[in-house]
C-alpha cells in the first residue's frame, strides 16, 4: 500500500494515540523514554512524521523531541506502525524521513532507546558507557545515538533532560 508522510498537526493527535496503543499495547507509559517526555522535552511537530494510508488514515508515527544533555540533542520516539501495516518497510521509511528532517534543521544529533538491529542501518550506534543517562533504567545495548554533522555529539554528556529554552 502507498503511504504519504507529513509533519504532525494538532488534528492528528487522537489517531496517533490509537496507533501507539495498538502497536505498543499496555505498558507503553512505563518506559523510561516516557519519563524524558514527561520531564519537559519539547515536541517538534515539524520534524515528526506521520504516515497516512490511501484512505488518509494515520497508520504510523515517528516523533521527534528537543532535549538536552550538556547541549541540545533530538530525542526520537515513540516510533510505531499499526500492526496491520507492519513489516512492509514503513517503520524504516518513517525513521529515514525524520533523520533527514533533523539533519536539515541543523541539529547536532539524535538519541533514542530502541533495537540496534533496526536502527543501525540509519547510522545509529550504542551510546558509549557513562556518557549520557536517562531518568530511569535503560538497557545500554538499546541506548543509541546518531551524529548529524561533524562534532555534533562532542558536547553531549550527562542526564537527558528538558532543553533550557
Ligand atoms: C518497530 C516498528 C516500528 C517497525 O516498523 P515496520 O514497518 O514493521 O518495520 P519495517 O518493515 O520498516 O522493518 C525494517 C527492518 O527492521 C526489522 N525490524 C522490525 N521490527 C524490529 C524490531 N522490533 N527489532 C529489530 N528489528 C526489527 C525488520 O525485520 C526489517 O528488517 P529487514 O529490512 O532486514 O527485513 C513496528 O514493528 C512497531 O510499531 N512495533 C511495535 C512498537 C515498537 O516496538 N516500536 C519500536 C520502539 S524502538
Amino acid at each position: 500500500m502507498a503511504h504519504t508522510l507529513t509533519a504532525e498537526r494538532p488534528e492528528h493527535a487522537a489517531a496517533i494515540e490509537r496507533v501507539l496503543s495498538r502497536a505498543f499495547g499496555p505498558g507503553r507509559y512505563a518506559k523510561t523514554s516516557e519519563r524524558v517526555r514527561e520531564r519537559g522535552a519539547i515536541l517538534e511537530p515539524a520534524l515528526t512524521r506521520v504516515a497516512l494510508n490511501d484512505a488518509r488514515e494515520i497508520v504510523g508515527v515517528c516523533r521527534i523531541w528537543r532535549a538536552e544533555a550538556g547541549a541540545e540533542i533530538y530525542f526520537l520516539g515513540p516510533l510505531a506502525v499499526d500492526p496491520s501495516e507492519q513489516a512492509a518497510g514503513l517503520g524504516a521509511t518513517l525513521v529515514r524521513d525524520c533523520v533527514a528532517a533533523c539533519r536539515s534543521s541543523a541539529g547536532g544529533g539524535i538519541i533514542l532507546v530502541g533495537a540496534e538491529r533496526f536502527f543501525r542501518p540509519f547510522g545509529f550506534s550504542i551510546v558509549p558507557s557513562g556518557r549520557v543517562s536517562l531518568p530511569g533504567p535503560v538497557d545500554p545495548a538499546r541506548f543509541l545515538w546518531l551524529e548529524l554533522r561533524p562534532g555534533g555529539l562532542d558536547k553531549i554528556h550527562g542526564e537527558l533532560a528538558a532543553p533550557e529554552r
